[in-house]
């Protein structure tokens, strides 16, 4: 059964402020992979760990912390914008998640980003555009859902996810239901 809500997409398409919201409307215990990765090192940031270690072990990181929210339920998950690099981690998280993909347009990202040094895959401006029409065809391919949230509040964007989340919900039952009775 899928019960978790899981959010991927590019850096700063809101993944984080998305997940926080649906958290609090649903009332479900959010889980921030970043989080849980910083939490696994002696390190306190991402650019720190990537600084010291490199991204190689960032992304080992991640897979092990992939494969442990397999025994999550009833989440909302915010993932780092780079897991569609690494099938494994999708296919981990596909077990018991529906994959909403934020789409936000570049332009849209830059202005968010520009300011903000916490990303080390956001230095510069050129790379983050190819590694963003990298990735988004993988965000397309990989997610249940898309939801474009250039124009849309916040609020908004969450309460779509919920509208399409308790739809999933309630097909998902009847199929079980339904299993069941054959
Ligand atoms: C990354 C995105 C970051 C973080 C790390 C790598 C990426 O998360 O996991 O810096 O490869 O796109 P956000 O998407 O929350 O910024």
């Amino acid at each position: 059964m899928k019960t978790n809500i899981c959010l991927i997409g590019f850096m700063g398409s809101g993944k984080s402020t998305i997940a926080k919201i649906l958290s609090k409307k649903l009332n479900k215990k959010l889980i921030e992979m970043d989080e849980i990765i910083i939490a696994k090192t002696k390190y306190n940031s991402i650019n720190e760990i990537f600084d010291h270690k490199g991204e190689l072990f960032f992304r080992e990181l991640e897979i092990a912390t992939a494969k442990e929210l397999n025994k999550i339920e009833k989440a909302i998950i915010s993932t780092g914008g780079g897991v569609v690099m690494n099938k494994i981690i999708i296919d981990y998280l596909k077990q018991n998640s529906l994959i909403f993909y934020l789409k936000t347009n570049f332009s849209t990202i830059k202005t968010r980003l520009t300011q903000d040094f916490s990303r080390p895959l956001f230095n510069n401006l050129k790379t983050a555009k190819q590694l963003f029409s990298l990735r988004a065809p993988l965000y397309e391919y990989y997610s249940d859902y898309q939801i474009t949230t250039d124009n849309k509040t916040p609020s908004q964007i969450a309460d779509k996810i919920i509208e399409i989340y308790n739809n999933f919900l309630y097909i998902q039952q009847v199929n079980t239901d339904e299993n069941k009775k054959e």
